[in-house]
Order: C-alpha cells, then structure tokens, then sequence
C-alpha cells in the first residue's frame, strides 16, 4: 500500500500535483498561488469539467520551471463519499504511471470539513492502491506500480487530518489483510494456514483459540465435520477476541464467517468452467478477521469475537455421500441431499459453539453461502436476513454509510417449512424457488431464543469482475468496512 502524510504547504521539488476541485468551484477554476503560471494551460483543457466526482482532467504544465504533471481531480460536492471517489480515480490513474509520489493540494477545501476530506480520500487511496502480485514473476515494467507516496496538503489541519486519518488507515489494513486471505490459492490458504496468518492479528492485542478436528468431534459438531471429512486437510474453528473494555463488557458481539477454503461442491460436484472461483469461498471468515485486524488496529473501545469456520468441501473415499443424515452440535440431525450446499452445515456448528462458548446477545454472519444470492441482487448488494429490525437497520445504514451495501430478504415460517425432511430434522437444501431465504432459514434454526442475529449472503460481493473507485478487480475486502461502522455506531456511540 501507498504511504499517506499530510502537510501544512505543497513541498518543493518536481512531483505530479492534484488539486481537488468541487462541482460548484469547476466553472470558475482558481487553482493556489504558485500554479498561477499553470492556470491557462488548466483551463484550457478543463473546458467541459463539471467536477463530478472522481472525474479527472490531467495536463503537463510548467510550475516554477519544471514541467510537472497537474491534475485536476472532481470532488462533487465534497462528501466523504465524493472524497474517496476523487481519491480511488486519482490513485488508479497515477499508479502505473511513472510518478512515484503525488501532492494532493486540499488546502482550498473549506476548513472544517477539510481534515476529514483529507483522510477519506486517503483511505479510497490506499483500498484502490492495492494489489497481489505476489505470484507473478514476469510483470513487465510498465505494468508495475510506481507510486509510492501521497502528500495531502491541509494548511493548519494537520493535526486534524492525522487524527481523522488513523483509525481509517488500521481499517484499509484490515482490508488489505482480508484480501490477500481471499485471494490465495486454496493450495496455499488451507484450514491450518488461515489460522497461522491470523497470528499476525497477536501482535495487535487479539487472542487466539483455535478448535482442531478432535476437540470439534468432543464437542459433536457432526455437520462440520461431514463436510470435511472428504479433504485431506484437517478443519478448524478459529476464534479471534479482541476486548478493548478491559473486561468491562462482559458479552462480546459475535461475527461469524463462513470459511470454506475451497468448495469443490463434493460428491455433488461442482462443473469444471469457474470452479477455481470458489477460492474465495472463504471471503465471509476474511471478512471478519479483517474486521477483527481493523478494531483491534485501531484500538477500539468493544469487545467483540470474531468465529471462522474453516474447512475444504472435497469430494473422495471417505468424503460424505447425498442422503448421508448428520447430527449437529445442538442435537438437530440433518439430511445432507446435496454435499454443494456445505456453508450451512459449516456455519449452524459454529453458531451454537459460539452461543454456549461467548454468550452473545448479538451475532452477524458472513457467508458467500448461494449462487442464488447473485442471481437475485448481482454484484450491488448483499442480502441480508435478520430476527431483528434494529439490528438489522444497523447493519443496513452503516453499509450504505462505507458504500458495502446491503438489502434486506424476508424469513418467515412458511419458508421455513420448505427444509423439513422426512428421514431427519431438517435437510440441508430447499427446492430451487427462494434458495437464499431457505439457506438462512436453516442457519436460523441454530440460533437460540434471545439472540439477535443477522446473516449475510455476501456470495455476489466478494470478488469483482471490474474495478471501483477503492477496487481494482479481484479480492474487494467487501464486509471489513462494513462490520467496523458498524461498530462504531452501534457499539461505540
Ligand atoms: N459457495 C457456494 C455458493 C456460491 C456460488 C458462492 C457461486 C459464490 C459464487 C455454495 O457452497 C453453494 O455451492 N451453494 C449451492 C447451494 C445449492 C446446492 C442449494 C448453490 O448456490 O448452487
Ligand atoms: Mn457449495
Ligand atoms: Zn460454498
């Protein structure tokens, strides 16, 4: 990721320079006094800038003798919103580009609310910044990233603007951390080494406990381990505590994420063309370590654990056949009619190890759990499901507020319904009409009176086909931001 400073005037020496530019300032463009000589050449090629965020006008012009690249970047109307969609557009621009550093000249934006511009257009910076190229030995020159280095001009807001800055550099961390997971391989991101990459998250305060197959088989967690019994690789539920109340909150708030390093569907396997997506099928539980690293980066006042159950859906010899009847920790036995439907089985074991465990009055999972999720809601939204309105609006306003959107999906007994089994409580799929709703109603039939809880599908969220303004393609770290505003408003306010 790039590094980010704030200073109080633009730095000498030769660097491209940024100058934000909102809609109402586009028409009559004044840029800061040692441009001046720049401003005809901007002008000219400005005709037509409306400011709109994220929009860009890019010239060559001379300031105080050397040629420099001068970019105009629009900033709408100044919102925090607009302010990351300036700072994503900049970023992808200038990231392959040649120039190692820039200096965002923000020391025109209106005085109080310019520290907080500063620090989203920083944070949208380095989420768009980001890339994996770690396995690619052979990148040309060109196609390398060059930047380095961003320089935000504030005048007197720097304090300020460090301050506002902070807490959002630990959670573009978290982001970071739960892209990489996300973007592994399934040979290199297994069970065992998913946990071993999250004894990184030690180092800033968070505890580890870590559940390998006997202690899952001690405690009867049958459904889990059904799924995993076809992998040569051993499962485990990883918990994450992060308490920054000192003991004072008894009660953490649980997140919950489906980690299913790769899901080959099993027995009832998956076709050949895009299998080798379901790598990310782990994206829930990146998602929530993610979370975890941010708060715990950040060091935010709440107790909250964070649960991934991390197993590979594989089919072989031993693996479990359709029809197979396993019983779950919480006693309920399960008709498995299709072993491709695996991320329940996962996630109802981890739920009722996480409520007799830590107790919580509030738990949200995170799933890429149906194709069906996809088909209804594309890449825009998450689904969500909840037995709690005000959690759910909670949930609801803080995607909206960091852009991760959300859209809530009905439960009802009648759906409900749809997952009796003949043979044994429940069976683990419904018919193909509703295949979301019915794949929460199961999750639902694990959570315990009292419990506030709300899943989210996040199949259609996890990875993108093309970039945003804090994505390029890949790995988005969707559900990272999301959990941590949550906190904030919910838990910290
Ligand atoms: N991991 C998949 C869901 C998925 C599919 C996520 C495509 C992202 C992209 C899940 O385990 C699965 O296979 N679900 C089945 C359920 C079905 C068998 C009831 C599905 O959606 O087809
Ligand atoms: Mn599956
Ligand atoms: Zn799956």
């Amino acid at each position: 990721m790039i590094t980010i400073s704030f200073r109080a005037d633009c730095p000498a020496g030769a660097r491209a320079i940024a100058v934000p530019v909102t809609a109402a300032d586009a028409g009559e463009l004044r840029l800061p006094s040692y441009l001046r000589q720049a401003e005809g050449v901007a002008r000219a090629a400005a005709a037509g800038f409306t400011g709109d965020a994220g929009s860009i006008v890019e010239v060559h012009a001379d300031i105080d003798g050397t040629i420099r690249r001068l970019i105009l970047v629009g900033t709408g109307a100044g919102n925090d919103g607009d302010a990351e969609r300036a700072g994503g557009a900049l970023t992808a621009r200038l990231l392959t580009s040649g120039e190692t550093g820039v200096v965002v000249d923000a020391s025109g934006f209106d005085a109080p609310r310019r520290a907080a511009f500063a620090a989203s257009l920083a944070q949208a910076a380095t989420l768009r910044s980001w890339r994996f190229d770690a396995y690619r030995t052979k990148l040309p020159a060109k196609s390398k990233p060059t930047l380095t280095a961003i320089e935000i001009v504030v005048g007197e807001q720097v304090q300020a603007a460090e301050q506002a800055w902070a807490p959002l550099s630990a959670v573009s961390e978290g982001v970071a951390f739960a892209r990489a997971l996300v973007t592994e391989p399934g040979n290199i991101i297994y069970p065992e080494t998913f946990v071993e990459r999250c004894r990184a998250l030690e180092a800033l305060g968070v505890t580890l406990e870590v559940l390998d197959e006997a202690a899952m088989r001690e405690l009867g967690m049958g459904a889990l381990l059904g799924v995993s019994q076809g992998s040569e690789r051993e499962a485990r539920v990883l918990a994450l505590r992060y308490d920054g109340t000192a003991g004072a909150v008894e009660q953490p708030t649980v997140f919950v994420g489906k980690g299913v390093t790769f899901d080959t569907g099993g027995i009832s396997l998956k076709p050949g063309p895009g299998m080798e997506d379901m790598k990310w099928d782990m994206g829930g539980a990146a998602a929530v370590a993610g979370a975890l690293h941010g708060l715990a980066g950040r060091k935010a006042k709440v107790h909250v654990v964070g649960v991934c159950g991390l197993v590979e859906n594989m089919p072989d010899g031993k693996a479990q056949r359709p029809g197979d009847v396993v019983t779950t920790m919480s006693g309920q036995t399960v008709e498995v009619l299709n072993t491709d439907a695996e991320g329940r089985l996962v996630l109802c074991d981890v739920i009722t190890w996480v409520q007799s465990r830590f107790k919580p009055k509030t738990i949200v999972d995170l799933a890429t759990l149906t194709g069906a999720m996809i088909v209804s809601l594309g890449h825009e939204h998450g689904g969500i499901f909840s037995n709690d309105d005000a959690l759910a609006d909670g949930l609801l306003s803080a995607g909206k507020a960091v852009g991760e959107k959300l859209w809530r999906f009905p439960l009802s007994e009648a759906y409900d319904k749809l997952i009796d089994s003949p043979i044994a409580d429940m069976k683990n799929i419904g018919p193909r009409e509703a295949g979301s709703i019915t794949a929460a109603q199961f999750i639902a039939r694990f959570v315990e009176e009292g419990v506030a809880w709300a899943h989210l599908d996040i199949a259609g969220m996890v990875w993108a086909a093309k970039p945003s303004h804090t994505y390029d393609k890949g790995a988005t770290g969707y559900g990272v931001r999301l959990l941590d505003r949550f906190v904030t408003d919910r838990l910290e306010a």
